[in-house]
């Protein structure tokens, strides 16, 4: 059965919009590898990784039922970040609007009676839960100890363990 053309040019929007958003931590470990902060760096340089894969998901599911994928320009992130903080302010924001993006979708295929879509969106729904999480954890650390250069070192640290 073909797709809902509002359910189905939602996801499509959304390919770019994960690219997006790999793009945005693109910039933001970018900001932190010239201030030297090679953990933090790392940190978002996965997280954009994810991103991509996010994207992936929606393209492979797209493709899975048989619609085409039309590729837009991905827009330039448009931050010039001027401290730690704003960096992390940045990614908590952001993930906010892609929780409301996602629910957006799955509002549309609740609407379409689009079952299959719905099931789909379950994996990004619990997966905004754990964005949010991360990048919340972010603000809250930095506002706990951002200005105490030794703490800020313990965790840039900590952060380039993340796994991909
Ligand atoms: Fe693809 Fe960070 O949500």
């Amino acid at each position: 059965m073909a797709m809902d053309k509002k359910v189905r040019d939602l996801i499509n929007d959304q390919i770019n919009k994960e690219f997006f958003s790999a793009y945005l931590y693109l910039d933001i470990a970018n900001f932190f590898a010239a201030k030297g902060f090679d953990g933090f760096a790392h940190w978002y340089e996965v997280q954009a990784r994810e991103e991509q894969e996010h994207a992936m998901k929606f393209y492979a599911y797209l493709h899975d039922n048989d619609e085409k994928v039309k590729l837009g320009a991905i827009d330039a992130p448009a931050t010039a970040f001027k401290t730690f903080k704003a960096a992390v302010d940045a990614a908590y924001k952001h993930e906010q609007y892609v929780t409301d993006l996602i629910n957006k979708i799955y509002e549309a295929a609740d609407k379409a009676k689009d079952y299959r879509t719905k099931n789909f969106l379950g994996w990004f729904i619990d997966e905004q839960g754990e964005e949010e999480k991360n990048a919340r954890d972010l603000v809250d650390k930095l506002a706990l100890f951002g200005e105490e250069k030794q703490a800020l070192y313990m965790l840039d640290r900590e952060l380039s363990r993340r796994a991909e």
